[in-house]
């Protein structure tokens, strides 16, 4: 591919290339069932041409909301959990700068999201922020009945139109959700809010190239063709081969289940830039919704190097053997600094005066590397040249199809999750919800 690269090598003292290739066959046949949508969950598969298939039109109207909003708002709210929030989190913590708003000199609004959580106080402090700031909002929900971002959006609706008045709010709020069904469509269009459509057939972990992500990710100022161009080249590529030596994501897929089979449990996903941090946690959502279930799955954790390595760095050192790791390489920063020399030398670091800061990133990873496969850690490389929106762009699609790979290698439904209703039904019934009067009951005895 253009931009990413994966290398196993450091994976083949502990599994046999052999093995690995000896997935082939079984991945021809997935590979063929994802593009000819004959495996489980095929109604879920809108996403695999989706990069290609992206109307100009739509992208052109997000630009233009994205400005418009841009004009209006100090801040923008966006409401949404799961796969209505991650990904648009992930690629804006990438791109758009350390320090948000008060970087961009007020160029973009400052992203704030709501709806992720149920936590009383940060309500109540992002009610306090709204007070005081011009805003709008993005409300996204693919069933329009999610409970979190319903609470946070009733409640944001209320002070939009306090604050600016019924027409005035309406001006302020963008709907993202399905062209038909649910609670928010029914409200969007009595309210005559802006509105997007989530497509049916793309689940809301790989919807970040719907307008669920690229609306939010538009408005914080990055350039959303460029995302989607990365990810048709990748698209063009992962589509066109099953062979595991020109296909990066069906060489991840088999290289991660022959080191499942051989006893490694838990995948931790590893960066040395503080920007990927929310992309570990898309990541995460993506691999551990798809795969967790019917008691199978490789457990996705995430660390934030070099920051972990003074914390998770001892147990992947030392802790029980039955991790491997995967490392998200970014080889050139975009940004250059060199460290001074000091005349007194008191912390004695002189020896580093002249070099770059991503000189030293680089050693402390290379160094990271080679010492968690002594450790007896796998090592899978994924390098990218830069971040910027192209690779980026590149690694959604890459990690996207990878995962409907894996899922199907491990035998699994990668597209749904039937295991996140379980704690919605207890809530509902702890509430009271109408309907839940029995379940209540039990549950009620069960708490005492
Ligand atoms: O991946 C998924 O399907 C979930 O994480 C959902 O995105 C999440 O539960 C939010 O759902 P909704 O968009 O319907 O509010």
């Amino acid at each position: 591919m253009k931009n990413l690269k994966i290398d196993i090598n450091n994976t083949l003292g502990f599994v046999n290339k052999e093995d690995i290739y000896a997935l082939q066959p079984d991945i021809d046949k997935h590979h063929r069932a994802l593009l000819e949508k004959t495996g489980k969950g095929n109604d879920f598969l809108g996403w695999i041409d989706l990069p290609s298939s992206i109307n100009a039109d739509v992208l052109n109207k997000i630009e233009a909301d994205a400005k418009r909003i841009s004009g209006i708002a100090e801040v923008f709210v966006v409401i949404g959990i799961g796969g209505s929030y991650l990904g648009a989190r992930a690629v804006i913590d990438a791109l758009s700068g350390a320090f948000g708003a008060l970087q961009n000199e007020g160029k973009f609004p400052q992203i704030v999201y709501a709806g992720n959580n149920i936590s009383e106080d940060y309500l109540v402090e992002l009610l306090a922020l709204l007070d005081k700031k011009e805003y709008a909002v993005a409300v996204i929900s693919k069933s329009g009945t999610t409970t979190e971002p319903a609470i946070a959006f009733r409640l944001v609706k209320n002070h939009l139109e306090k604050k600016y008045g019924k027409t005035g709010a309406r001006e302020r709020i963008i709907a993202i959700t399905d062209k038909a069904k649910g609670a928010l469509k029914k409200l969007a269009t009595n309210e005559n809010y802006t509105t997007y459509d989530i497509p049916d057939d793309v689940g809301g972990r790989y919807s970040v190239l719907t307008p669920v992500g690229l609306l939010p990710i538009a408005v914080a100022g990055i350039d959303i063709k460029k995302l989607v161009a990365g990810a048709v080249a990748a698209e063009k590529e992962i589509c066109n081969t099953s062979e595991i030596d020109k296909n990066p994501s069906a060489l991840y897929a088999a290289t991660r289940n022959i080191l499942h089979r051989n006893g490694k449990q838990t995948e931790i996903l590893a960066n040395f830039q503080p920007y990927l941090q929310y992309f570990t946690e898309w990541w995460k959502q993506l691999y551990g919704e798809s795969e967790g279930k019917e008691n199978k799955g490789i457990f996705p954790a995430g660390v934030n190097f070099t920051t972990d390595l003074h914390s998770m760095g001892q147990y992947i050192q030392e802790g029980t053997r039955n991790i491997f790791e995967t490392v998200i390489s970014v080889e050139q920063s975009k940004k250059k600094l060199q460290i001074p020399a000091d005349a007194e030398n008191l912390d004695g670091l002189n020896f580093l005066a002249g070099k770059n800061i991503q000189e030293v990133n680089k050693m402390a990873e290379a160094g990271t590397q080679l010492a968690h496969v002594d450790g007896n850690v796998p090592n899978i490389k994924i390098t990218i040249p830069q971040l910027n929106e192209e690779s980026l762009g590149e690694l959604i699609y890459f990690f996207e199809f990878a995962c409907g790979l894996s899922g199907y290698l491990l035998g699994v439904n990668p597209f749904d999750q039937p295991g996140v209703e379980a704690y919605k039904n207890n809530m509902f019934a702890l509430l009271d919800k109408p309907g839940f009067e029995q379940q209540s009951k039990i549950l009620k005895e069960r708490l005492k």
